[in-house]
């Protein structure tokens, strides 16, 4: 069978406390051993101590035994170390180093949400009814993990681990600069970007819709201004709506909704994209700092040299 998903992410935080607070205020549910959950998946988070922000770990969902010996076999074809387990195999990206889990687990099954309803010229889908993104009770809670994102030293390097070693596909390129690979139908679950250092760029949390979007960053900025990155705006590269934030280490965290879906293989032909295609189809210019964190000099320069 194949890859079918991401199950968690880990990031490493000098500031755990501070950080799982954030979580919680982004609408993931807070458990045991700073563990977050989100609605339609479960423990997706993990926060734990580091000396400096990075990605700890991933992992990644397979359908069974064989996906685990064939990306044994893969990696070591590229001459990178596995543990194979039963139903788990243990890795590590050879770039960030980041440690990599894929394991055995039941294919995720998200009830549908409800189809937002737009009226349109000539077309009044919703009649005598305010926008449902201003009556909808309580805050955002996301759905699932959607991607991460790791800003890689060499990430062709990283780009085959993903892609020759797990078994990724590549939906998308940015020329010279990374590539949208998935493991599941969703358009990206990892995006590698070359990066003069590696960190973690950014994780990404579904919502129902773009008013979800909206109503969480709405949320977080009420009281937290300094959040604020970069929103609201639509991707070209998996066409989803986006808003990012950012949590007090420092890595970026993004709502998104409406991402491509990659169904059928055949029927989706990778771009190389150029320029602002890499990056928007619209919404504000980018800010500076969401291609340069404001940190990233600093862990160059060995300021918060890694261990
Ligand atoms: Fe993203």
């Amino acid at each position: 069978m194949s890859l079918h998903g991401l199950l968690s992410v880990t990031i490493g935080v000098p500031n755990v406390a501070e950080t799982a607070a954030y979580y919680a205020d982004f609408g993931l549910a807070p458990g045991e051993d700073n563990w977050f959950a989100t609605a339609d998946a479960g423990r997706q988070l993990r926060i734990e101590y580091a000396p400096t922000r990075r990605l700890v770990e991933l992992r990644v969902a397979a359908d069974d035994a064989d996906d685990l010996a064939r990306i044994a076999a893969s990696l070591g074809r590229l001459g990178l170390p596995a543990s194979l387990g039963e139903a788990r195999l243990e890795t590590a990206e050879p770039v960030t180093g980041a440690r990599v889990r894929v394991e055995v687990a039941p294919r995720l099954v998200q009830d549908p949400a409800p189809a937002s309803v737009y009226n349109g010229p000539g077309r009044l889908e919703r009649q005598d009814a305010r926008a449902p993104g201003f009556t909808r009770p309580g805050r955002v809670c996301p759905r699932k993990l959607g991607h991460a994102v790791l800003g890689s030293k060499d990430h062709e390097a990283s780009q085959s681990f993903f892609t020759d070693g797990l078994g990724f596909k590549v939906s998308d390129r940015i020329k010279g600069a990374g590539a949208f690979l998935r493991c599941s139908t969703d358009h990206h679950n990892v995006l590698v970007l070359g990066a003069p250092v590696n960190f973690l760029h950014h994780t990404s949390w579904q919502v129902d819709d773009v008013d979800d979007i909206g109503r969480g960053a709405c949320a977080m900025l009420e009281d937290h201004p300094e959040r604020h990155v970069w929103g609201l705006g639509r991707h070209f590269a998996g066409s989803n709506f986006f808003w990012y934030l950012k949590d007090p280490a420092g890595n970026f965290s993004e709502y998104y909704s409406d991402m491509d879906c990659i169904v059928d293989d055949q029927l989706w032909t990778p771009e190389d994209l150029e320029g602002a295609r890499g990056l928007f189809a619209w919404g504000p210019p980018p800010p500076p700092s969401f291609l340069h964190p404001d940190d990233l000099a600093a862990m160059m320069t060995g300021a918060h040299a890694p261990r």
